[in-house]
């Protein structure tokens, strides 16, 4: 545990600590040889994850990190040396108020003198289709955020996050029940396209501490995070292999896809949104066509599909 108060050790800022991504990059800086200052911020300090980062020796400020409390937005940043900055679409499902709270970040941090940004962005889908998916506000807005953090004059790094592993467990319903009692994992992306899929608890934060532990900080680079790039196909035969249940991929078209959703409880928007999300992953890439980062050199090894699955409880979803 390198976790310091010495004011001697760079201080971190992590943004979204008390959650996954922060939460993991607050454990691979905790992990380093290096020491380090933490601070994290969250808007309710007494929460049970904010007692752990207390445990830890992370300095944990209430914040609601909103555009109409910016002067408490930047006093919180203070003393920064990087800061490891995210939004979450998810929790308000507004664009434009993704891409004015990112924004605002990066002007706290700037404003406090940070040596460097880590910023959590995604590709703009509208700008790499030529305009074809519109829907996936989700990755446009981080994008509009990125092209504004490469303005601001911080140096700058991009580290977007890959398709979640821990999504399977999550409220989009990616693995569902058939009426024989086996499972499927239905998309519509062809059987052999490939995703990099990430343990974003433990794996994330390795690359992030990599970027502030590089010799020359990777201004202006994407560091495009992953645990492994693999195809639907493997992810449903090595679930099988490592539970023991029969589960299958079948490749749905997009129609048939939204239909699903929408017939499982999702609103139109967000089946729309996911389901064009998948059909660009499948045309053009998750990452844009640019390749994923190399998962060498990160001082950790990452979780292949296989042992993530294997160390998972499937308990509650393959029942
Ligand atoms: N699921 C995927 O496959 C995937 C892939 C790539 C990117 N993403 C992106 O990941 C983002 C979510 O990150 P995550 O999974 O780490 O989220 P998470 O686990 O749900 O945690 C959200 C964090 O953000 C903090 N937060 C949110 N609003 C805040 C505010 N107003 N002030 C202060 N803190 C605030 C929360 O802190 P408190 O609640 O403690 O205040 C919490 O720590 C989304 O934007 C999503 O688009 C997801």
């Amino acid at each position: 545990m390198t976790i310091t108060k010495d004011d001697s050790a760079p201080l971190i800022a992590v943004v979204g600590a008390t959650g996954l991504q922060g939460g993991s990059v607050v454990n691979a800086l905790a992990e380093s040889k290096l020491a380090y200052r933490i601070r994290a911020f969250t808007r309710n300090a007494t929460k049970p994850a904010a007692e752990v980062l207390k445990a830890k020796g992370v300095e944990v400020v209430q914040v609601d990190l909103t555009v109409e409390n910016k002067d408490q937005v930047f006093k919180a940043f203070v003393g920064t040396n990087y800061a490891f900055l995210v939004t979450n679409f998810w929790e308000h499902l507004n664009m434009e108020r993704e891409v004015a709270e990112g924004k605002l970040l990066i002007d706290a941090a700037k404003a406090v003198g940070a040596r460097g940004i880590v910023w959590s962005g995604l590709p703009s889908v509208s700008k790499a289709s030529n305009g074809k998916y519109t829907h996936v506000v989700h990755f446009d807005g981080k994008a509009i955020v990125t092209e504004y953090g490469r303005q601001s004059g911080v140096p700058f790094v991009n580290v977007p996050a890959g398709l979640y592993a821990q999504n399977f467990f999550g409220p989009f319903g990616l693995i569902l029940k058939r009426p024989d009692g086996t499972f499927e994992i239905a998309w519509n992306m062809r059987p052999g396209s490939k995703i990099p899929l990430i343990d974003i608890v433990k794996d994330y934060g390795l690359f992030v501490r990599k970027a502030i532990e590089s010799e020359l900080f990777p201004d202006g680079q994407d560091i495009n995070t992953v645990s492994e790039d693999i195809a639907p196909t493997l992810i449903a035969e090595q679930l099988s292999e490592v539970t023991g249940k029969t589960v299958v991929y079948t490749h749905l078209t997009t129609e048939e896809w939204v239909k699903r959703l929408i017939g499982a409880g999702q609103p139109e928007a967000i089946a729309i949104e996911l389901v064009q999300s998948f059909t660009f992953f499948d045309e053009i890439g998750y990452y844009a066509g640019q390749p994923s980062a190399s998962t060498e050199g990160l001082g950790t090894p990452t979780q292949t599909w296989k042992q993530f699955a294997r160390s998972a409880d499937w308990s509650k979803v393959l029942i």
